[in-house]
Formats: C-alpha cells, sequence, structure tokens
C-alpha cells in the first residue's frame, strides 16, 4: 500500500487523467497516407520504479542504504550500467523529450513492454497494484502523447508486467481482462475479444497497407512455468493457439496485398524460447516473408540483431545441440554467439535470401545496463499515395523437406512441427523486406543519454543521435526539421557540418 502512495504521489499530475479513462476507445483518427512521414518509434523496457532515490547504493537496487564517500552513489536521473530501474524523472523526461521531438514527425509507435520495475529488491516486493498503477501512468501518457494526435501506439506485454514475474497462464485471466482496460485506447475493439484470450492483436497503423502484430511472447518464453511450450500434441496450449492464430492473420493481410510487423517482447531466439515455440515463429517468418516487413523486439536491453534462419527447421537444428547447461551459459554471452552465428553465413552471392528473417533489438529505455535508448525507424513512403499500384503477391513454392523424410518417420520426431509444417513458402525477391520499394524499412536512428549527465541536477540530460544506420540526409527531410536532425546529431558529426 505504500508503494502504491508513492506512486500517486509522484505521479499526481497524471492523476485526473488516470481517474477519467473511458471504457473503451476505438481508434478514432489514423493517419492518412498522404500525411505520412515514414517514420515511427520503438521504444522499449522503460522500467519506472517509484522506489528510486538519489545518491544511494547500487546493491540496494537505488532504493537506500547511502554508501560511504568513495562508493558511487544512484544517480539523479538514473544510474547508468548498473541494474537499477529508472527514477520516475528519467521516465518522464523521456516522454517529454519524444512528445517535444517527435509526436508530430512519426506515423506509429511499436512500444514492446516491461513498464514496471524488476524484481530486483527483497525488501520491497513488487505487487499487482504496483504493477498495474506503473502500466497505467505510461499507457496514459504514450495515449496523450501520441494516441490523442492520431499517431496509432501498439503496446504488447513484458515479463515483468505479469506477476509472479514471468508467469503469466492461459487467457482468459485477470491480468490480460486488466491489460485489456490499461490499453483500451490502443487495442482496436473489433480485437477485444482475441485479446482477452491471448492479449495479441493486430493494429492496421496504416489502414488497408500496413499492420503491426503485437504478440505476447509470454506463451513462447521459455521462463513462464505456466504455459506448455507449443508441444505438437497439445493443439490447446496458448503458445499453439497464438501460432494458429498468427497464421490465419498472416494469410488474410497477404490476401488484402499488406505488410506487416511483428512486434512482441521477448525475441524469438532458442535461448529464449520454448524449442517448439521457436520452430513455428522460424517456419511462420519464412513462409510469410513475402508479407512481413521485420521483426522488433526488445527484452534484451542490448542493441543487436540477429537473423532467423531456415537451418532451424531442420534436424537437427544448431539450437538442438546446445546441451541445456550451455545453454544456460550462453545467455551470459550473446557476444560470442551472436559473433559465431555471423561467422557461419554464407558469403555474399551464395546466400539464398529465401531462407532469412531478422529481428531487430533495441536497446532498454532503463539504463540497465547501459544507457537509456530509443529507436527512431524510417520506412520508404514514395507513391504512398498510389494504391492502384497495391503489389500482387506471387504464389508459394514448395521447399526441399531436408533431411526430414528418413527422420520424420522416427517415433522420437515424429509428433514434433519439424515434421508437420509443409504448407508451401511464399518468398519473394521483390517484397518490401527484401528491395527498397513502398514501405520497406529504411534504416533507424538510434538516441541515448550521455551517463555521465545523469548525476548533474542543476542540466537536464539531452538525448542525443548515437548514430544512424543511414545518412543524416535522410533523418530529417525537410530544411527546418533538419537543422533539428544536425543538432541532435551533432556529437557524432560534428566535424561534418557547416551550421
Ligand atoms: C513530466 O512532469 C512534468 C512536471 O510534473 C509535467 O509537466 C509533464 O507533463 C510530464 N511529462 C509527461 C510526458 O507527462
Ligand atoms: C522507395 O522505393 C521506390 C521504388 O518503389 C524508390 O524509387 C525510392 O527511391 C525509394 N525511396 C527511398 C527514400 O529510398
Ligand atoms: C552541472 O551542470 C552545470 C550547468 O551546466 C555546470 O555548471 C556544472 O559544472 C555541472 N556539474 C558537474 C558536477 O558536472
Amino acid at each position: 500500500m505504500l508503494s502504491l502512495a508513492v506512486v500517486l504521489i509522484v505521479w499526481l499530475p497524471w492523476l485526473p487523467q488516470i481517474l477519467s479513462r473511458s471504457i473503451q476507445q476505438p481508434l478514432a483518427i489514423q493517419p492518412s497516407p498522404s500525411k505520412l512521414h515514414g517514420r515511427f518509434l520503438h521504444i522499449t523496457d522503460m522500467h519506472p520504479d517509484p522506489h528510486y532515490r538519489a545518491d544511494m547504493s547500487e546493491s540496494s537496487a537505488c532504493h537506500r542504504k547511502k554508501p560511504r564517500k568513495e562508493k558511487p552513489r544512484s544517480g539523479y536521473y538514473g544510474t547508468p550500467f548498473s541494474d537499477c530501474d529508472s527514477p520516475l524523472r528519467l521516465t518522464n523526461l523521456t516522454l517529454d523529450f519524444l512528445e517535444r521531438n517527435w509526436a508530430s514527425e512519426i506515423d506509429f509507435v511499436v512500444w514492446t513492454g516491461d513498464n514496471a520495475r524488476h524484481d530486483n529488491d527483497r525488501k520491497i516486493p513488487r505487487t499487482l497494484k504496483e504493477i498495474y498503477v506503473l502500466n497505467n501512468v505510461l499507457a496514459t501518457a504514450m495515449e496523450n502523447i501520441f494516441v490523442k494526435k492520431g499517431i496509432p501506439v501498439v503496446p504488447s506485454l513484458g515479463n515483468n508486467d505479469v506477476w509472479p514475474h514471468n508467469i503469466l497462464p492461459a487467457g482468459p485471466n485477470h491480468i490480460i481482462d486488466r491489460f485489456s482496460s490499461i490499453w483500451d485506447a490502443f487495442v482496436p475493439f473489433s480485437s477485444y475479444q482475441v485479446f482477452r484470450r491471448g492479449a495479441y492483436y493486430p493494429v492496421e497503423v496504416i489502414p488497408g497497407q500496413v499492420a503491426v502484430i503485437s504478440l505476447n511472447t509470454m506463451y513462447f518464453y521459455d521462463s513462464n512455468k505456466a504455459a506448455g511450450g507449443c508441444e505438437y500434441g497439445e493443439p490447446d496450449d496458448p503458445g499453439n493457439l497464438q501460432f494458429d492464430w498468427l497464421d490465419v492473420q498472416l494469410k488474410i493481410f497477404r490476401r488484402r496485398g499488406m505488410q506487416v510487423w511483428l512486434s512482441g517482447h521477448v525475441p524469438p531466439s532458442p535461448r529464449n524460447y520454448f524449442p517448439e515455440c521457436y520452430v513455428r515463429y522460424v517456419e511462420l517468418s519464412l513462409r510469410f516473408q513475402d508479407t512481413i516487413l521485420g521483426h522488433l523486439y526488445g527484452h534484451m536491453n542490448i542493441d543487436h540483431f540477429f537473423l532467423l534462419e531456415a537451418g532451424d527447421l531442420e534436424f537437427p537444428s544448431e539450437a538442438d545441440l546446445i546441451p541445456d547447461d550451455a545453454r544456460e551459459e550462453a545467455k551470459d554471452s550473446l557476444y560470442d554467439s551472436l559473433i559465431n552465428d555471423f561467422g557461419k553465413l554464407p558469403k555474399k552471392g551464395k546466400t539464398d535470401y529465401d531462407n532469412y528473417g531478422v529481428v531487430n533489438i533495441s536497446p532498454s529505455a532503463v539504463p540497465n545496463p547501459y544507457l537509456p535508448s530509443f529507436r527512431i525507424y524510417t520506412y520508404n513512403i514514395t507513391n504512398a499515395g498510389d494504391f492502384t499500384k497495391k503489389k500482387r503477391r506471387k504464389h508459394g513454392h514448395r521447399r526441399g523437406k531436408g533431411n526430414k523424410a528418413e527422420l520424420c518417420k522416427e517415433k522420437e520426431y515424429k509428433d514434433s512441427w519439424r515434421c508437420k509444417l509443409d504448407e508451401p513458402w511464399h518468398s519473394d525477391p521483390d517484397a518490401p523486406s527484401r528491395v527498397n520499394t513502398l514501405w520497406s524499412p529504411l534504416g533507424y536512428a538510434q538516441y541515448y543519454l550521455p551517463g555521465d549527465r545523469l548525476w548533474n541536477r542543476t542540466r537536464e540530460p539531452k538525448f542525443k543521435l548515437e548514430y544512424l544506420t543511414y545518412r543524416l540526409e535522410a533523418l530529417h527531410p525537410s530544411d527546418v526539421l533538419y537543422e533539428r536532425g544536425i543538432e541532435l546529431g551533432r556529437n557524432l558529426h560534428r566535424s561534418r557540418w557547416r551550421i
């Protein structure tokens, strides 16, 4: 109760909005193609912590115990490179920055979860109430900043947005019910029924053209002991039900000639997903490669990307070869395993692009364990008004069965997803995920707060451009905005620009 009081007092400016929330507000206004900016925001893992205090010890999760003089203390705006969560001051500053600088520059927001603090202080255990209050406060802010300006926001559920931490049983349940009301400004009314069953839903962020599908990765995540892990023999497993639903969604979007971003909290990797859930994710991603623009995830708090590979659908896959204890170790050495994976890719010119999908993981807004960050993606809107050009996608083609023919006769493998999935694939070298055309992802700009600024109480820290995956000129095409792009990017490009 004490914790709740603290949250409410600190967030008092928002209280009236929280209390006056309407029951169900379908997205009334959506961007029309003529007003598109060709940009969207991906923000993840904000982890606001109402118990955070400045000048405390890191070992107390920045909650108490003033350390002796020479020991490091928690910062006023957050503690970079630590295990601490975000002071509300930092969450507020981040949202303010987004409101001031980006709310009129983007077309939609992908928001991939973890909007409560970590479970890292035994003296102040988390409660469901606190999780709901924090989520409610952030949802109200996101609604005010974006949805009220006509910018759709697509949130997904994080492993710290449920209680107990990591555990979410199949829906309907009271947690999903509560989120259907916390997210009433984001989840389209037409998705309400399905949402109640599993907390997943699509949003047509550009109606009739582009959708974002928010997945509930809790049902794929191998730390969720209340989920069954997508075993072939369990058709009612919540993970299987979600993939069955996703399959149907992708077929519908494909038939309508639309393009889709997949998004969620826990990224689809062998280190995070139950093995059979991972197989289904990879298979769907490659089967609908002509319809999926990309895969946007959070949870790892580390800036990286990785590939979904057709090889993971063979027996045995790389993932199968990792013994369980080594799998645990692998979780600690993401860098090594990524370098290892990239090293095994075929050489340029020898790559069959049908066999790959790219997963982009954004670093977190919480400075744990690095620096506060978010990403602005840019995508192709050239000719966006000209819908007559909507492309009819080619028919599917059969994939080789690899080594499955023999192995799938064996008892051990017979009833696994690898042996059951044999629908034709829709990969297409002319799809927006493969060539630069309407709706193709063009790259992203990543912003961060420099760590040394987080201690200074007299000067509010400012987000800076950390890096771009394309030319700076493309960030803000119009003249006025262009100037601001330079201002934001100054630390990186100072020497190159005459202002
Ligand atoms: C952050 O806090 C200030 C002061 O309470 C408030 O004016 C501002 O609206 C808040 N920002 C957001 C994004 O709600
Ligand atoms: C977008 O795609 C079209 C082809 O459809 C291409 O001509 C154009 O240069 C692309 N725009 C950008 C900004 O890359
Ligand atoms: C904090 O910022 C102020 C204003 O820019 C500056 O004068 C002061 O030196 C800074 N303090 C520290 C400890 O860096």
